[in-house]
């Protein structure tokens, strides 16, 4: 299936983000990941809509975000008015994912559905044929570079078996650790959203993206 890559600009510049962005759409990415934190669902901060709305100006690229907050149907029209086009919320944050997944759907916006490491796989079978994307987190949520967890191997493995018994090509999106190292084993365990933070934006960009889209076959 069709693979994407989804540099995380956690890891960017943000004294020249624009320029930074310029330059991994420059090499080729096809996403952008915008990963956002509320220092509830998990310690730190990041950035939230007015940032993104920056973004959304300089780009065309698909913009990827990343809800990191408690109870996130609070902010689901504001992250679309500027200019989400893939919302992806916790299950552990939202106090009920299925009407979650129906409130991202009804703003015409791909919806999507991420577990921490700690979850199993088994919370999102009732969910499974709702989501257009599910993202696996292979490192706990809240900081970018921190290496991967190797159980994740396993997991994405159980996941895309999961979806292939209900005869679902859902992506499978990966998050945390990932690096020119370890990614063609998570794209062999049935990965085709491939997030990266700091092995995109610390050094070369542009080398870098062209380096993992390589890797990716795209
Ligand atoms: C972590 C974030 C990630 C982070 C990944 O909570 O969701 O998107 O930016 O960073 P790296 O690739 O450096 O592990
Ligand atoms: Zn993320």
């Amino acid at each position: 299936m069709k693979r994407y890559l989804s540099p995380s600009i956690l890891s960017a510049d943000f004294a020249h983000l624009g320029e930074d962005i310029q330059h991994a759409a420059a090499a080729g990415t096809q996403y952008l990941h915008y990963d956002v934190m509320d220092g509830m669902f998990v310690p730190s901060i990041s950035f939230g809509m007015p940032v993104l709305e920056s973004v959304r100006k300089v780009t065309d690229l698909v913009l990827d975000v990343h809800l990191m907050i408690e109870d996130p149907d609070r902010y689901i029209d504001d992250f679309v008015k500027c200019g989400a086009d893939i919302i992806t919320v916790h299950y552990e944050a939202c106090k009920d994912v299925k009407k979650t997944l129906e409130l991202i759907k009804s703003k015409e916006v791909k919806a999507g559905v991420t577990i921490k490491p700690k979850t199993p796989n088994s919370v999102l079978t009732d969910v499974l044929d709702m989501a257009d994307m599910i993202l696996l987190m292979t490192v706990e949520p809240g900081f970018g570079g921190q290496a991967y967890i190797p159980e994740s191997t396993e997991k994405i493995k159980e996941l895309r078996q999961m979806l292939n018994e209900k005869g679902l090509d859902t992506d499978i999106e990966v998050d945390g650790g990932i690096k020119k190292d370890n990614l063609q084993m998570v794209l062999d365990a049935g990965a085709n959203v491939i997030v990266a933070g700091s092995a995109i934006f610390k050094g070369d960009i542009e080398q870098n993206v062209k380096d993992f889209l390589r890797i990716m076959g795209e």
